[in-house]
């Protein structure tokens, strides 16, 4: 019997939800009878995957919230109180903490697919805008969570970044002050960020995932060939090359995150500091703001942009080039004007420009982590971050003239879906 019969036909408590509310209709909407296309890879667990890990980090949330205290004097204290006399607290700590980096590392090899496949092209637009609010949000979330146990780089990194602000001509120091609530970073600043982290910034994440499934839902996904599925249907009104996303793909993602949850609870209980990746050793030792660390980084997931920050001499220059970077991103669906959506049928020179914007991503954010002065391979980290820069705005300027002007030589592509 299919879901659609169960859904016209049942009595009992299901039928007496359905004539209140459509749950049915919804389940089969969205999952049973929604038409993915068959051909997904490896590529597309990435948003199952992102999603578990969002859920991950409420739920641990809520706990850590019921142990924690968002004040200046205490907080540094009930974070080591959660560690040592919390029952499991450790546990949920750690599952938080390497939750935040996970959420990273799905994200960008969630959006990385979107880049492989065209996921961003037309009519998926809005899918990637979405998502790009989705983006920007995690990492306010991610920034102001860092600020919460009250260590030294939670300090001294929030200093950094909020004076960023401050090189804004004319509101620059308002705003700043604005954003810190204080002259300093303080205990204001704390109680601030510690009310958006856990309720303004998670409810604004999960209502942009919901809008983002939905316009997916509405579209249809992309798949590997970048081809429509929605152009070849049977007389049903199905397409010939989907399946229904329940029972394939709840069982595909499932298996997705049995080794997605193997490599999380590796680092979860034998290596949850990654050697000061995920949680960096300053952060050990309580907030003093009369004593600067050594070297300040903020974490691995936001050293490309911390890169070419400071690859500009000029400050404002720097946070307009940072923010441009990511900007850039929101308009990639207008900047590609190329037809064909798959990397397998674009031509060699879209191949070679996403590859390098790829490399240059990583070594960007493997800069982030070094002191500028350091020397690699004769050239110091500054010098490296100003050429891998350049690559990374070149990756948008060349795509707009090769995609614009016709000079992409890209292969036919297939009517239907291949395997
Ligand atoms: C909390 C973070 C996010 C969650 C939970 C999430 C969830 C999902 C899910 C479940 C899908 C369908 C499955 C899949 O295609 O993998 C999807 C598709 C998609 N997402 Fe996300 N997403 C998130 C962030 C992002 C971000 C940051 C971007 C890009 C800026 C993005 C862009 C896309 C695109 C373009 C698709 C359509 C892909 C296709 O059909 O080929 N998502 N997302």
């Amino acid at each position: 019997m299919s879901n659609a019969t169960t859904a016209k036909g049942s009595n009992g408590l299901l039928g007496w939800i359905d004539a209140r509310f459509p749950l049915t209709k919804l389940w089969n909407e969205h999952v049973g009878e929604y038409y993915a296309p068959k051909n997904f890879n490896f590529w597309y667990y990435f948003g199952a995957l992102s999603l578990f890990v969002l859920v991950n980090q409420i739920l641990t949330g809520i706990w850590l919230t019921m142990n924690y205290n968002p004040s200046a004097e205490g907080a540094f204290a009930s974070v080591e109180y959660i560690m040592r006399d919390v029952e499991w607290g450790w546990l949920i700590r750690y599952l938080h903490s390497t939750g935040a980096s996970f959420f990273f590392i799905a994200v960008y090899l969630h959006m990385f697919r979107a880049l492989l496949y065209g996921s961003y092209q037309k009519p998926r637009e809005l899918i990637w805008i979405f998502g790009m609010l989705i983006y920007l949000l995690l990492m306010a979330e991610a920034f102001m969570g860092y600020l919460l146990p009250w260590g030294q780089m939670s300090y001294w990194g929030a200093q950094v970044i909020i004076s960023l602000f401050g090189a804004i001509p004319g509101i620059g120091e308002d705003l700043a002050l604005w954003i810190r609530g204080d002259y300093n970073i303080s205990g204001v600043t704390l109680n601030r960020f510690f009310a958006l982290h856990v309720v303004a910034l998670p409810l604004a994440l999960v209502f942009l995932v919901i809008f983002h499934i939905i316009a997916l839902h509405e579209v249809g996904s992309n798949n590997p060939d970048g081809v429509e599925i929605k152009k070849n249907k049977d007389s049903a009104g199905r397409p010939l090359d989907g399946i229904p996303f329940h029972p394939y793909y709840t069982i595909k993602d499932t298996f997705g995150l049995g080794v997605f949850l193997i490599f999380f609870s590796a680092v979860v209980f034998f290596a949850p500091e990654m050697g000061g990746l995920f949680l960096e050793p300053p952060n050990f030792e309580p907030a003093n703001p009369l004593q600067t660390p050594e070297h300040i980084a903020p974490v691995w997931y936001f050293t490309a942009f911390y890169s070419i920050l400071r690859a500009i001499p000029d400050k404002f220059g720097g946070v307009m080039a940072m923010g441009g970077a990511i900007f850039l991103l929101f308009l990639l669906p207008w900047l590609d004007r190329g037809r064909v959506h798959s990397i397998r049928y674009r031509g060699l020179c879209h191949k070679i420009a996403l590859g390098l914007f790829a490399v240059a991503f990583v070594c960007l954010s493997y800069l982030g982590l070094q002191a500028p002065s350091d020397v690699i391979l004769g050239l110091t980290v500054t010098a490296w971050a100003r050429i891998w820069t350049v690559v990374y705005f070149g990756f948008f300027i060349f795509l707009f003239v090769y995609t614009a002007f016709g000079l992409e030589r890209t292969k036919p592509v297939p009517e239907r879906v291949t395997h």
